[in-house]
């Protein structure tokens, strides 16, 4: 194989309570990466669409180019020489983890060009370095379920031990993006870094409720565990109508509500489709009361990870 298409998907990382350890992967959105193995050495980015001019060209800044020259380092072929064009299909700096799905379509492309050398499981650091250019952390709760698929719990970064949880099948993510700029690198500097016991209590708590949750496939429990009591109140405030689009979610059937990772978006687990596109429908209402554009998604659990395209 010479040339590979690769789409990977959008991520909801923290699922509310496990700030940098939990996530999982959706349907849709996600981001496209085309790559082709060329004779002259090095990588190379040719092009990137769908970005209005905001994503860095120059290989050693672009996440994607960046990471894939980690990934070929790592396996000292200084030989291999790639071209890469970045085709942006989700909305960039909207918490779905925009960043790690370009990223991770390029990683999956190169590891499919050069033989399927690594799992997804051994891609995961690479694609961690790309967060730490697009954000100045090295966070692993995008990337990782980006490539894993499904629900992944990240129990400790040092040594990395990520857990694939179980992904039950009928589960909806209902998502909806107001149009309001919150960068990751922002929003994470915005968090207080001293917690209090009592808070930190419920939040382990609420961490072990949800992934028993999905262990027992018991989605009242996993309702119950979305709680955050040391993120949420501080982020929540950038997000417009943030209380009344949770009221619309939970009075409307939601299983639970909260941020998706850093913000702005916002998403609700659900158990049908037609329940999720209620919700998104009367949230975004709710947003245009308020003079936000809004997008909304709409999709299942994605199980997969990445796919050739
Ligand atoms: N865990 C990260 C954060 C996810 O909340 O900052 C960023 O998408």
């Amino acid at each position: 194989m010479k040339e590979i298409k690769v789409f990977a998907p959008a991520t909801v990382a923290n699922v509310v309570c496990g700030f940098d350890v939990l996530g999982f992967a959706v349907n849709e959105p996600g981001d496209e990466v085309m790559m082709r193995l060329v004779d002259e050495p090095g990588v190379r980015l040719l092009k990137i669409t769908g970005d209005e001019g905001r994503l860095p060209l120059d290989s050693a800044k672009n996440t994607v180019s960046a990471s894939v020259q980690h990934y070929l380092k790592h396996l000292n072929r200084p030989d291999i020489g790639v071209e890469i064009e970045l085709h942006k299909k989700m909305p960039i700096g909207s918490g779905l983890g925009s960043s790690s799905a370009s990223t991770v379509a390029g990683l999956y492309a190169i590891n499919q060009l050069v033989g399927n050398l690594l799992t997804a499981k051994e891609l995961v650091p690479f694609a961690m370095k790309g967060e730490e250019l697009a954000c100045g952390y090295g966070h692993a709760d995008n990337v990782a379920p980006a490539l894993m698929g499904g629900f992944v719990l990240v129990r400790s970064y040092e040594p990395l031990d990520l857990i694939a949880l179980p992904t039950p099948s009928n589960l909806f993510a209902a998502i909806v993006y107001p149009e309001v700029d919150v960068p990751t690198k922002d929003a994470r500097q915005m968090i207080k870094a001293k917690v209090l016991l009592k808070d930190a209590v419920t939040q382990w708590g609420n961490v072990a409720g949800l992934v028993s949750g999905l262990f027992l496939n018991d989605m009242d429990l996993v309702g119950r565990s979305m709680k955050d009591v040391l993120i949420e109140p501080t982020r929540s405030i950038l997000i417009p109508g943030f209380d009344t689009l949770r009221t619309l979610a939970m009075e409307n059937g939601a299983v639970g509500f909260g941020i998706s990772g850093s913000g702005p978006s916002v998403f609700a687990l659900v158990k049908d489709e037609e329940t999720a596109k209620k919700i998104t429908k009367l949230q975004q209402k709710h947003l245009a009361q308020l003079n936000i554009r809004s997008n909304a998604y709409v999709s299942s659990v994605n199980a997969e990870g990445p796919k050739i395209i």
